[in-house]
């Protein structure tokens, strides 16, 4: 698929310093993975299984750059705060439609970063007795990771910076850019100023 020219994003492309992946770019390594993916799980069905919301445009990419045939399922969840999500803790707000046990699942993700959420949710899964679990992320800031995750399928890796984009959002909008790139720092401080001086 093609995508407009960044700058045709005009709202938003002023809230980006610098194009970390283009579109271009993104959609390549996302068929070189759905064809090593497709290659991997030949006869066995697998189901991926994602966290909403951000990974629905690489979910959407992925799937259709696999060509074997294959599932998908989605949970999605909440963090209670920023100190019970450091202990790991997350709140499940939609579960899987189905149950996994002795599937083959590979768990499709946005962006690791410090593995917290990942680590819970792939506890979670692994207690459901799946036939095999494997993780596929698009993007990897492993300079940032607190506890140990085995990526067995990797998109690219991201410097320890705030990028928005392909699914990932700074307050639910970048989004829908279909490239990847460092939110300005200047966006991110005026958010937070507001956020001080606005009533709670
Ligand atoms: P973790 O538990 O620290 O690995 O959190 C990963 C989640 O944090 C991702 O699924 C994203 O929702 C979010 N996240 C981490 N880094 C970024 C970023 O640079 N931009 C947008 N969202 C991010
Ligand atoms: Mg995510």
């Amino acid at each position: 698929m093609s995508f407009p020219e960044p700058a045709a994003y005009r709202d938003l492309i002023g809230g980006i310093s610098e194009v970390l992946f283009t579109a271009e770019q993104i959609q390549t390594r996302v068929r070189e993975l759905g064809a090593v993916i497709s290659r991997d799980y030949e006869g066995c069905r697998p189901l991926l299984i994602g966290v909403l919301k951000g990974v629905f445009p690489f979910m959407a990419d992925l799937i259709r750059s696999i060509t074997i045939p294959c599932e998908v399922d989605f949970i999605a969840i909440s963090s209670y705060s920023a100190e019970t999500r450091t202990q790991g803790m997350v709140r499940l707000q939609k579960d899987l439609d189905a149950p996994i046990e002795g599937r083959h699942v590979l768990f499709v993700e946005d962006v690791i970063d410090t593995g917290l959420t990942l680590n819970y949710v792939l506890r979670s899964l692994r207690s459901r007795e799946p036939a095999t679990l494997h993780v596929c992320a698009m993007f990897d800031k492993g300079p940032r990771r607190l506890v140990r995750i085995p990526i067995h399928y990797k998109g690219f890796d991201l410097p320890d910076r705030f990028v928005v984009g392909y699914g990932l959002d700074y307050r639910e909008l970048y989004r829908n850019l279909p490239f990847v790139g460092l939110l300005k720092g200047d966006v991110l401080q005026r958010e937070e100023a507001q956020k001080k001086g606005s009533p709670k």
